[in-house]
């Protein structure tokens, strides 16, 4: 990441990146983070520097801290300045924050609170969480080949609002010496119907089915969302739109995952409903992801898994995730579905060459490190193009 340019020098790139010019010009603002972080995002960097190269785009980076590794320098999680980076910026890339080390602290400095507030502030309420099968990776899945085959789902994650921000929240002492804590979901009609409505457009652009997820037996709010959603599908009556309770779902996943389509859901069960999902394809260390907001300059790409901090720093960890979030990217934010596609497809053909790393190894494969997968896929990309 010795290739990124300092922040200090951004107000003038910013201007720059901005000007109408031949040759596209963007800013990304790269928050590695924590664990693995670092070693994913350096692999993903790498391969938008390639396509930069490739396609005629020039992208500044805007190099910042996030989670542990600012607490470490700061003490606390996210800079201000880092946060007005990555409000101006293009978009930013993330690597993953959290780690054992921080595990002490109070909840407002943990991390984890980097993430939550970048999205918080970006408004990014729609995450896309893709999970599709690879050929090559249907015997690294637990589930039988014949379960698998074929899926190719998109959770829709809300992730703004929930359970995750919801309020009252917080852990208060009683005069008796206990203790009690509270989380709140809470849902507005607005939040709800903008969510559905990203749901509905993207059903549009795939299979054209939704799945609604709620768990509307026993909790109100998300009664209200099962309405809402409802009433929103009225204006796209070509989708196919059900209804599932979340235990029902995370059995059906499992079950039956070619059934799914796209899933819309609250923000705490498309948390765990995306991890389940990642699991199909073989491994969390797969699935990308994009949290969008209104403004097409406000988004945020990473990998879906954590910062995995008992494998950092020994060259094992998969970057495909993250590159594929880099993929995401190019698509949704810099205008170049079709670099998007280019990164896609070298993914696969390393795939389909045999190359894994740890967390994919099947007998028979060649095992590879983080920076040998990372290199493979740029020279699979760098063939798309002469
Ligand atoms: C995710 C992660 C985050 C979340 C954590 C790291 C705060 O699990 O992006 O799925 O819970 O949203
Ligand atoms: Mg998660």
């Amino acid at each position: 990441m010795h290739l990124c340019f300092q922040a200090g020098e951004s107000g003038y790139l910013f201007k720059l990146a901005r000007e109408t010019q031949k040759v596209k010009k963007y800013s990304v603002t790269v928050l590695a983070g924590d664990g693995i972080g670092p070693e994913i995002v350096s692999e993903a960097v790498n391969i938008l520097q390639l396509v930069q190269q490739m396609y005629g785009m020039q992208i500044y980076f805007i190099e910042e801290l996030a989670g542990g590794a600012s607490i470490d320098e700061y003490g606390e999680p996210l800079k201000d300045r880092a946060l007005d980076f990555a409000k101006q910026s293009d978009a930013v890339l993330l690597g993953a924050v959290g780690g054992p080390k921080w595990e002490g602290l109070d909840y407002s400095i943990r991390p984890e609170r980097a993430l939550l507030k970048l999205r918080k502030e970006l408004e990014l309420f729609a995450n896309l969480r893709p999970a599709k099968i690879y050929n090559a990776l249907k015997g690294a899945s637990t589930l039988k080949p014949e379960v698998i085959d074929g899926v190719d789902m998109m959770v829709v994650r809300e992730l703004t609002g929930g359970l995750y921000f919801g309020t009252p929240k917080g852990v208060e002492k009683l005069p008796d010496g206990t203790e009690r804590g509270v989380n709140t979901m809470v849902y507005t009609t607005a939040e709800i119907d903008r969510i559905a409505r990203v749901a509905f457009e993207v059903a549009m652009m795939r299979g054209k089915k939704l799945v609604s997820v709620d768990k509307a037996n026993v909790l109100e709010t998300t009664e209200l969302w099962r309405r809402v959603v409802i009433k929103a599908g009225e204006d796209y009556p070509e989708v196919q739109l059900s209804h599932m309770y979340v235990d029902n779902c995370a059995m059906q996943l499992i079950r039956n995952p070619k059934q799914f389509d796209v899933i819309v859901t609250e923000n705490t069960f498309g948390d765990i409903l995306s991890d389940e999902a990642a699991m199909l394809t073989g491994s969390i260390g797969m699935l990308p992801s994009a949290s969008l907001g209104y403004d097409k300059r406000r988004a945020m790409y990473e990998p879906i898994h954590g910062s995995a901090p008992d494998i950092a720093g020994k060259n094992i960890a998969n970057p495909i995730a993250t590159i594929l979030s880099v993929a995401m990217m190019l698509k949704y934010s810099l205008d170049m579905p079709e670099a998007a596609i280019a990164i896609e497809n070298a993914v696969e053909a390393v795939l389909n060459k045999g190359l894994r790393t740890a967390d994919i190894y099947q007998d028979g494969a060649k095992k590879v490190g983080c920076t040998e997968m990372g290199l493979a896929i740029a020279d699979e990309l760098k063939k798309t193009k002469v």
